[in-house]
């Protein structure tokens, strides 16, 4: 197949790079800076050259947008917002224009679209769409706004011939430097990871391997189209979620972290207190439903494994 990847230099992009090169397809990034030759140039806002890869293509993954890993100034939360969205108009104009349509556009979108939630699995039948929550913090909702927008832009787009998906990811964890799990082993080896808040808020998270099975699976499997949830069938409090982390690197104990303490830790990981704070309790109902069986359903193994890898590296 020929894979096109939208915003696929990141974090999540590099694990899809991977594992479908490896598989034997042909995959094409779109990035605003290209290196190397299976790059090209786009700037994520407007139609150009770069269309003319989605056309003839198989599948499109557009991971496009810019970072969460921010303070959440004006400035910041605005081009949150305006490079998703725009990213996922214009992939949509591209896929419209085409005269070979790709027969599937995976979008990314996000668990955050969920509510701060402690009693009840949000899926995707019953899950409570985020924003209204009371007592937290109002930018909380911009978060749940990006990614509404987000699947607004997709469901918008008209590309009759092509099947549309929104990945609503949970973090995905990799050995990979400078990602998710990179960072929380961090703050675990320093002995930092204790409860945050109380912990009791929970944690949803895929393994990077699940990751790219269930991406396979939703590029074979051509019934199903619209919000899907990709986590872990086992979301856990942040308190256990940490333990298990401390566990696998062998730390015995940690610090309890207040909420003043989350405020400096996400300073300090350039990030914000959401990320660590909010309470996404999200379980993959489609998916499941669907047959994928998970090889990491539970974060102990999962965690095991991926501290294996990253010693090995
Ligand atoms: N990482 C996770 O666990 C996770 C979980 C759920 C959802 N997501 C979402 O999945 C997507 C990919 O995540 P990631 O961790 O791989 O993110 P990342 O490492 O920050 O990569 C995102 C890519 O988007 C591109 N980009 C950034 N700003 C842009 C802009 N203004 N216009 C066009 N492209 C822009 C960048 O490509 P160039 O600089 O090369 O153009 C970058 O490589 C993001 O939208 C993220 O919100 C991630």
């Amino acid at each position: 197949m020929k894979v096109v990847i939208p915003g696929g230099t990141g974090q999540v992009g590099g694990i899809l790079d991977r594992a479908l090169t490896a598989a034997g397809h042909e995959v094409v990034l779109l990035t605003r800076s290209p290196r190397g030759e299976r790059q090209v140039r786009w700037d994520g806002s407007t139609l150009g050259e770069w269309a003319r890869q989605v056309d003839g293509s198989d599948v499109v993954i557009n991971l496009a947008g810019r970072s969460v890993s921010c303070r959440y100034t004006d400035e910041n939360l605005a081009a949150m917002m305006s490079s998703r969205v725009n990213s996922a108009r214009i992939v949509g104009e591209a896929i419209a224009g085409a005269a070979r349509p790709p027969a599937v556009w995976l979008q990314m979108s996000t668990a955050t679209i969920y509510a701060h939630s402690f009693d009840g699995d949000n899926d995707e039948y019953h899950g409570v769409i985020g924003g209204g929550e009371p007592g937290v913090p109002s930018y909380w909702a911009y978060s749940v706004a990006i990614a509404r927008n987000w699947e607004t832009a997709l469901e918008r787009a008209a590309t009759p011939a092509t099947r549309k998906v929104a990945l609503r990811s949970a973090m995905v964890m990799s050995p990979d430097r400078g990602g998710v799990f990179d960072v929380l082993s961090w703050l675990a080896r320093l002995g930092l990871g204790g409860p945050v808040a109380g912990g009791g808020q929970y944690v949803s998270w895929i393994h990077d391997h699940d990751f790219v099975r269930a991406i396979a699976y939703l590029i074979e499997r051509d019934d199903i189209a619209g919000a899907v949830n990709l986590a872990a069938p086992e979301p856990l409090p942040q308190r256990e979620f940490m333990r298990e982390l401390r566990s696998a690197w062998r730390v015995p104990v940690a610090l309890p972290a207040t909420k003043g303490m989350a405020e400096l830790g996400a300073f300090a990981l350039a990030s914000d207190t959401e990320l660590l704070l909010k309470s996404r309790r999200v379980v993959p109902r489609r998916l499941l439903d669907a047959g994928l069986a998970f090889r990491y359903p539970r974060w102990r193994a999962a965690a095991a494994d991926l501290t294996h890898r990253r010693r090995r590296d």
